[in-house]
């Protein structure tokens, strides 16, 4: 079974989709972390942004790897060409980096074969922008996570205190996620929006627990 999770920026899809995962026994997969790993090698390597082929290069060639952690409380992370980015690829500089990268048809193209290569062999939960339109059409259960700009930022800004990233300008990150709604609603290769047969759901009142049971529930009606 595939659930999709797709929303905005800060809507809470990666604290939803993996508690989900957990309560059903599903494979957990975050694919902004895999665009996020590609627009962190590029920096690392000093990769031209406006070389569409080098960066479509890198997605199709260096090895993306989730691998669980030690302790089951933390997340899983992250590598890609067998460095581990887990924590760099939440930092500003790759929230900025991401946008356009992720607007490349052909990095999306070669991330979109290995997101459905990885949910051929698993039941999976996975959350990004694009699950329920264009990776998984078919998927049993599509979701569409929603939260006001202002509460999405003050949930982020509240993950990055937690994180430790020291000095939180929230002001910022909400300019930042009004940025980003914008430029991944309007791009031209798969943009943000609800997959018609998608489940909405507003959290900006709902507490996590509320909405993993609304989604778990769906899933269930099915199994
Ligand atoms: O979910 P996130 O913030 O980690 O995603 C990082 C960026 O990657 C975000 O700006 C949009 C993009 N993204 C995408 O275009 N398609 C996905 N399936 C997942 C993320």
């Amino acid at each position: 079974m595939i659930i999709a999770i797709d929303g905005p920026a800060g809507s809470g899809k990666s604290t939803v989709a993996k508690q989900v995962a957990r309560m059903l026994g599903f494979q957990y997969l975050d694919t902004g972390a895999m665009y996020r790993s590609v627009a962190w090698y590029a920096l690392e390597h000093q990769v031209n942004p406006d070389d569409v082929d080098a960066l479509a290069r890198i997605a199709q060639e260096k090895s993306i790897e989730f691998r669980a952690a030690q302790d089951d409380a933390q997340p899983s992370r992250v590598f890609i060409d067998g460095v581990d980015v887990t924590g760099e690829i939440r930092t500003p500089r790759i929230d900025k980096a991401v946008t356009p990268v992720s607007a490349i048809p052909e990095v999306r193209s070669a991330l979109v074969l290995q997101q459905r290569a990885i949910a051929s062999t698993h039941n999976v939960v996975m959350e990004g922008r694009d699950i329920g339109t264009v990776v998984f059409p078919n998927a049993e259960v599509k979701v569409f996570l929603t939260a006001s700009a202002e509460e999405r930022a003050r949930r982020r800004a509240a993950q990055n205190r937690e994180r430790g990233f020291g000095e939180v300008n929230e002001s910022a990150i909400l300019q930042d996620i009004i940025r980003r709604d914008e430029a991944d609603s309007t791009r031209a290769a798969s943009p943000l929006k609800p997959a018609d047969d998608a489940h909405m759901l507003d959290t900006t009142d709902m507490s996590i627990d509320e909405v993993c049971e609304t989604i778990a529930a769906f899933a269930r009606d099915l199994l």
